[in-house]
This record gives C-alpha cells, sequence and structure tokens, in this order.
C-alpha cells in the first residue's frame, strides 16, 4: 500500500503572512481556473455572486488576512487558521464567533483531484462565497451557537444538517438544480456526479430525514439533500432544533448506503 501523504500547516512570519512558494501558488492557480469555468451553469447564483464579491487572486494562494477582510465587509465573517481537523467544540466555538476555520495547506500537485482533508481550496473556494450571502451566513453562525451549547452526543447527530446543506448541499432553481455545497464546489468529481450522475439519490430537503441520515467523509456521497432557497436554510432555525434530534432518534437512523469505513477497499489503497 502506498504511504499517504500527511499534511502539515503552514505557519505564519509574525506579520501574519504565509509563504507559499511557487509550487503551492501553480496548485492554486491550475484548480482555480478549472473549477471556476467547470462550476458555471452548476454552482447557484449565489455562489457565483460571492466568488465575485470575494475576488480570490487567481495566481497565488490567498492570504488568510485578505480573505477576512472581504468577507469582514459584508456580514461581519473571517477565516480562522487552523490544523486541518480541530475538535468539534473548537470548530463550533469558531463559528459561533463567525470565524470560519481554515487550514493554511493546499495540496499536491498530484493529489490535485482529491484528498480526504480540508485544504485551504476546499475552505476559501469552497465556503467563503457564500459567507457574502447574508441567510447563509446567518445560518452558519447561529448553527455554530446551537451546536456549541449542545451535548457532545446530540452535536455528532446535528452535524448531519451541516454535512447535508453546508458541505454537500444542492439547491432546486427555475433554471435546474444547482449546487451550493463547498464539499462538492471545491471538487472537479462531485460537481458534476452530485448533479447529472443517475446513480446517487437525492432527496428533498426534511430536517428530520437528513438527521437519520448517516454519512462518511471519505467517499463521494451516495445521498444528496435539495433545498429550494437559502431562507429555508436560514429558517430552519426557528424550528426546536433539539425536538427534531429527539422525533428523529425516536425513527431511528436510515440504513448507510455505504459500506463501513475500512471495509471499502478503495479506500483502503490496495
Ligand atoms: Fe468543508
Amino acid at each position: 500500500m502506498q504511504k499517504k501523504h500527511v499534511y502539515v500547516s503552514k505557519d505564519p512570519s509574525q506579520h501574519g503572512h504565509i509563504d507559499y512558494g511557487a509550487t503551492d501558488d501553480a496548485t492554486w492557480a491550475r484548480l482555480y481556473a478549472r473549477q471556476r469555468a467547470h462550476i458555471e451553469g452548476r454552482a447557484c447564483e449565489e455562489f457565483i455572486r460571492g466568488l465575485d464579491v470575494v475576488k480570490f487572486n487567481q495566481d497565488r494562494v490567498p492570504q488568510h488576512s485578505y480573505v477576512t477582510a472581504q468577507l469582514d465587509a459584508h456580514h461581519g465573517w473571517g477565516v480562522q487558521q487552523v490544523p486541518a481537523l480541530i475538535p468539534a467544540s473548537e470548530f463550533f466555538t469558531l463559528l459561533s464567533k463567525k470565524r470560519f476555520p481554515a487550514a493554511s495547506f493546499i495540496r499536491l500537485p498530484e493529489e490535485l483531484d482529491y484528498i480526504e482533508e480540508p485544504d485551504i481550496f476546499h475552505e476559501f473556494f469552497g465556503h467563503c462565497p457564500l459567507l457574502t450571502n447574508k441567510p447563509y451566513a446567518e445560518f452558519m453562525h447561529a448553527f455554530g451557537k446551537i451546536a456549541l451549547q449542545a451535548k457532545p452526543k446530540d452535536r455528532f447527530q446535528l452535524f448531519r444538517l451541516f454535512w447535508f446543506t453546508i458541505e454537500f448541499g444542492l439547491m432546486k432553481k427555475p433554471e435546474g438544480l444547482r449546487a451550493y455545497g463547498g464539499g462538492i464546489l471545491s471538487s472537479f468529481g462531485e460537481t458534476t456526479y452530485a448533479l447529472e450522475s443517475n446513480i446517487p439519490e437525492r432527496k428533498p430537503f426534511d430536517p428530520v430525514e437528513v438527521l437519520r441520515t448517516p454519512f462518511r467523509i471519505d467517499i463521494i456521497q451516495p445521498i444528496y439533500f435539495v433545498i429550494n432557497s437559502f431562507d429555508e436554510l436560514f429558517h430552519l432555525l426557528d424550528l426546536d432544533l433539539m425536538k427534531l434530534l429527539a422525533e428523529a432518534r425516536a425513527l431511528g437512523d436510515r440504513p448507510a448506503k455505504f459500506e463501513p469505513k475500512g471495509a471499502n477497499k478503495e479506500y483502503a489503497g490496495t
């Protein structure tokens, strides 16, 4: 089995600047150009508008301070540099403070199409454009506060609401199905698969159904949930999420549409 590359955070200078170097900048430029063209007619219009607002440098890995300044001018959000994966309590604390956790490393050129860890391309390109959209930004903020107050085992299940919206959400538009989830829109392959393949299941968004649906982070998703607008996401916060969680628990989880981790030979790299 080939050893998987282990990514490590890049430390900023005392002035907060991260020096990425030519290879990392070239990787960003390649990913940006390819994905910007690919999402045309596939990403929802709010995402495209958000990209225009954030105005990423297309040739160099953007600095966290630049992205924070762009986001802050709209709904007070910013990005916080973190290692690839952080404890759930830290993740939700940052969201509750309108700080989106973002890694500082970028994938290697040989892993252009997929890495398991969320890198800076996923975090910046996939998530930041919509943080300039009011209902999306407010949903993210409120969700962070709710999850932070929840007990760890409740938090784990509540995260399904985040997973099937912020990460892998689809939206029904008059012009057709569009993607808004950052996990989809930062992935070349999953952008077409989520919208155009006849393999995955696409279900209308229903919070109890979402809370009953297990997921795996390291596979292409077998199921997506479709909302009608970001207001639908925002109005989710008018509901008693803990009551919905109790309802979902009483009904039980839906059977997983994937092999348990470890049983998947492809994932093991054999
Ligand atoms: Fe993400």
